[in-house]
């Protein structure tokens, strides 16, 4: 799909207004299936947090499989993936991390967790999406990761 189709630019949207009213297409969407197995894994787990869980576990192996990766790990939130991430670049502190000008806050904190130096990209304003040629002129010797947000 191109920018000029997207729906916000004047394509046609992928719900109709009814839809949306219905709360289909909602996010994030939780099934009773995913509540029942968080409150499985609460239940049963030795731990507080429940990551050595073999549903967690299992979860990280199914999901990896789906995403053609041989390791997964799960995490929280979106911005402890985003810590995560910034760790697994190999950043250490000081460093620069190009991230979005435009977008939630965690797209920048993570950067901050791991005390490095978030620099500011510029958005495409008709995708809102990072700008790969402002990108590249803030690229310094001191840049280790870009973190590419697919905002909306
Ligand atoms: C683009 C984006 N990145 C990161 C996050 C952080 O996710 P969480 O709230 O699970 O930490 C959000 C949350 O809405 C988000 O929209």
């Amino acid at each position: 799909m191109s920018a000029a189709e997207l729906a916000r630019c004047g394509g046609t949207p992928v719900l109709t207004p009814q839809q949306v009213n219905a709360g289909i297409g909602s996010w994030p969407e939780v099934l009773p299936d995913d509540i029942d197995a968080v409150v499985e894994v609460l239940k049963s787990s030795h731990e507080p947090w429940g990551f050595m869980h073999p549903m967690v576990r299992g979860f990280q192996r199914t999901y990896g499989e789906f995403v053609e990766r041989s390791h997964c790990l799960a995490v929280a939130t979106g911005t402890a993936a985003l810590h995560v991430a910034v760790a697994a670049s190999g950043a250490e502190a000081g460093d620069e991390v190009i991230t979005p000008a435009l977008g939630f806050v965690a797209s920048a904190t993570c950067v901050l967790h791991h005390n490095c130096i978030p620099v500011f990209a510029d958005v495409d304003p008709r995708t809102f999406n990072i700008d790969p040629e402002d990108v590249r002129r803030r690229i310094t010797p001191r840049t280790r990761a870009i973190i590419a947000v697919d905002l909306l």
